[in-house]
C-alpha cells in the first residue's frame, strides 16, 4: 500500500487548474481579457482544493514522516518553501482580482503572480510524483495505513465529505472553459 497514491492522483485535478491558470496568465500577459468569474473560480479552487485539502494533506501528515529521513529532509525543505511561495502569489492575484477588469497594473500583477505560481507549481508536482511513488517502500504498511487514514480524516472533518468530487468536477469545467478563452 502507497498512501501517497491518493496525493498524486490528486497532483492530476490540480493540474487541469494550473494548466488553465497558465491559458490565464498567458492571455492577460498579452493584453487578452479574461472574464473576472472564471480567474475567481481558479482563485477559489487553489485555495479550497490545491492548499487546505492537498496541501493539508502533505504538510500536516506526509511531510513530517519524511522529514524524519535525513535522506529526504532536503526535498521536504524545497517542497515547503514552494507551498510557501505558491501562497504568495494566490494571495497577490486575489489582491489584484477586485480591479482586474478596469485597472491594467492590476492585470499585470496577476498576470505575473499567475506566471510565476505556474512557475513554481509545474516543476513541484514532478519532483512530488517522483518521490511519492517510492512511498510505498519508504514506509511500512503500518505507517502508510496510518497516514491514509489521516488523510481521511482531513477528507471528512475539515475538508468536507463530498466536496473533493465537487472540486475534480469544478477543475475538468474550468480547465474546458478555459479553452474558449480568445
Ligand atoms: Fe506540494
Ligand atoms: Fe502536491
Amino acid at each position: 500500500m502507497n498512501a501517497a497514491q491518493e496525493l498524486v492522483l490528486e497532483h492530476a485535478v490540480i493540474m487541469k487548474i494550473v494548466v488553465a491558470l497558465k491559458a490565464q496568465g498567458a492571455a492577460l500577459s498579452s493584453g487578452q481579457a479574461v472574464p473576472a468569474a472564471q480567474l475567481s473560480e481558479t482563485l477559489s479552487l487553489l485555495v479550497d482544493f490545491a492548499d487546505k485539502c492537498h496541501h493539508a494533506k502533505e504538510e500536516r501528515v506526509l511531510f513530517p514522516e519524511l522529514a524524519g529521513l535525513p535522506e529526504h529532509a532536503p526535498a521536504v525543505s524545497a517542497f515547503l518553501g514552494e507551498h510557501e511561495r505558491s501562497r504568495g502569489n494566490v494571495g497577490a492575484m486575489k489582491a489584484a482580482l477586485p480591479k482586474i477588469e478596469s485597472d491594467p497594473a492590476s492585470r499585470k500583477n496577476f498576470a505575473d503572480n499567475a506566471n510565476a505560481y505556474v512557475a513554481i507549481l509545474l516543476p513541484h508536482i514532478q519532483k512530488e510524483n517522483a518521490l511519492f511513488a517510492r512511498c510505498g517502500e519508504i514506509f511500512s504498511p503500518a505507517e502508510n495505513a496510518r497516514m491514509a487514514g489521516e488523510f481521511e480524516r482531513i477528507e471528512l472533518e475539515e475538508v468536507g465529505e463530498g466536496k473533493h468530487d465537487e472540486y475534480r468536477e469544478r477543475a475538468e469545467k474550468l480547465s474546458l472553459g478555459v479553452k474558449r478563452v480568445p
